[in-house]
């Protein structure tokens, strides 16, 4: 009897364990989803689709380096940059507009899928991460 209690008890502790496992997994999943049409929306027209970028003109997103830096990939997401950067040692000095239409849980619907799809992340970038960085570095 006790025996089958410890078992029914160990079944509940791994049931348990999975189930939080994959609410994570959907909530992944949720974000990627979004991620993608907010960046058809708002980012592919200069960056391409698949994060390409354009020529000389448009910096990649799919294995820039400058995804090391993810607080400032989020606060250049809202806030714009311009100024000479390098991507992969190569030089741009463009303009990148200002999206402030972009609240908090887009951008990091956005962080998660360019995480994710080029930065090999297979996490969430949670809307509760990325509040306080744009508070921070809010223009
Ligand atoms: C109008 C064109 C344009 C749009 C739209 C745009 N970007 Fe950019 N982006 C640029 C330019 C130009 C730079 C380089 C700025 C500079 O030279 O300082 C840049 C730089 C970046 C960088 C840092 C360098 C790199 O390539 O890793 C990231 C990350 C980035 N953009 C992500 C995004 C995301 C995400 C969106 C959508 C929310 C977006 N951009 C929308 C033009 C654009």
């Amino acid at each position: 009897m006790r025996q089958f209690a410890g078992a029914v008890a160990l079944c509940m502790v791994i049931l348990s364990g999975l189930s939080c496992q994959s609410e994570e997994e959907i909530k992944r999943e949720r974000y990627i989803t979004e991620g993608i049409l907010v960046y058809k929306n708002n980012c592919a027209n200069c960056h391409q689709n698949k994060g390409e970028g354009l020529a000389a003109l448009y910096p990649p997103i799919a294995g820039s380096d400058f995804l090391a830096d993810k607080n400032a990939v989020i606060c250049l997401i809202r806030y714009g940059q311009q100024g000479p950067i390098f991507v992969n040692g190569k030089p741009y000095n463009r303009v990148m507009p200002a999206q402030p239409q972009l609240s908090n849980l887009e951008v990091a619907e956005l962080a998660t899928y360019i995480y994710n799809e080029w930065g090999r992340e297979t996490k969430v970038t949670d809307v509760k991460t990325v509040a306080p960085i744009l508070e921070k570095c809010k223009k």
